[in-house]
């Protein structure tokens, strides 16, 4: 069957992206597929100026996920445009810039910065920074202040496609999705990591040095699919479905509850070939289950 995906003028060879954080700037990956194989590349979220991120230990093994608190560590968006964006091949590949900032001017500049860059497919928001001048609040938590940052970034972003990427650590995902709808959105992303800690009995010290972290993997699928499904019957929007993908099964599961995309995230750190494997699988698996066209599987939840 054919696996091209097209939403929101964003045309995807087939659904299968990389997850912000978990592929670095994609060009350290070339090493382990064809880039142009994959449905899209999602790089590691950007700042306006670079980032050192939190301390160390950032990073701790959960029972079936992982947890972490890298801080958005990364090299600022300027040197992201001038160093890493043309050693990718983004005439054949949709290029997607996460961007991640802590206040709405931010957010509008660098919108509008990565929307001017040819190499740049799409925006996607990460809304999980706290907004200091809203009492710490996340953005993502906030449906009005999801709405505005969407706006921001919508006003600036010209024809290029805006990806919001929403939180589960909300009481109704639903509502925050509806406000990004308002705010402009093009596409939703969701999950982003769950909140979580873990600890040491001996040392008696929490196993990140932020105490808490972002928790992901095959933990938090269920949460992912549950997210997926009900933003889908709430919003009419193309959504992009992700949370402890790690198998062509796991994609058509997210595909079944309603997702029009996917990306891997922890997956990538388990096999660095995963997303390259995952979409040479999709089509044997769609041909065993006899689907024939994306319309026809895309939301056929017999629930
Ligand atoms: C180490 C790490 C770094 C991440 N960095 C970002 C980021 O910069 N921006 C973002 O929107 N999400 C980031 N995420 C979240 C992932 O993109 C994804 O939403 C989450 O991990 C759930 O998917 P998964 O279970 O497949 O990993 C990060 C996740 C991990 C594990």
């Amino acid at each position: 069957m054919n696996l091209a995906v097209e939403m929101a003028g964003l045309r995807l060879k087939n659904p299968v992206l990389t997850a912000s954080g978990t592929f670095g700037y994609g060009v350290e990956f070339a090493a382990y597929g064809d880039l142009t194989a994959l449905g899209g590349i999602v790089v590691k979220g950007l700042s306006w100026e670079p980032r050192k991120g939190n301390p160390m230990p950032r990073v701790a093994e959960t029972p079936c996920g992982m947890l972490n608190a890298i801080g958005l560590q990364n090299i600022g968006v300027h040197r992201f445009v001038e160093e890493k964006l043309p050693l990718l091949p983004w005439a054949e590949v949709p290029v997607i810039a996460n961007l991640y900032a802590c206040d709405v001017t931010d957010f509008a500049r660098l919108g509008e910065y990565l929307a001017e860059q040819e190499g740049v497919a799409a925006l996607e928001v990460n809304i999980s920074c706290p907004n200091v001048q809203a009492g710490g609040i996340l953005f993502g938590q906030d449906p009005e202040q999801a709405a505005r940052v969407t706006r921001a970034v919508k006003d600036r972003a010209g024809t290029k496609p805006v990806i919001v990427k929403l939180s589960p650590n909300v009481t109704d995902i639903t509502t925050v999705a509806k406000a990004a709808a308002d705010g402009g959105a093009d596409i939703l992303a969701l999950i982003n990591t769950l909140s979580g800690m873990a600890v040491d009995v001996r040392s008696r010290r929490p196993r990140l040095a932020n105490v808490i972290g972002g928790l992901s993997g095959p933990a938090i699928k269920p949460v992912g699919l549950r997210c997926v499904y009900q933003v889908s019957r709430a919003v009419d929007l193309p959504i992009i479905g992700l949370g402890g993908i790690a198998s062509a099964e796991d994609v058509l599961e997210y595909i079944l509850v309603g997702a029009w995309a996917v990306q891997i995230g922890t997956a990538n750190f388990l096999r660095p070939d995963m997303a390259f494997r995952i979409a040479a699988d999709l089509p044997g698996l769609l041909d065993e289950l006899g689907v024939t066209s994306w319309g026809e599987f895309r939301g056929a939840l017999r629930a």
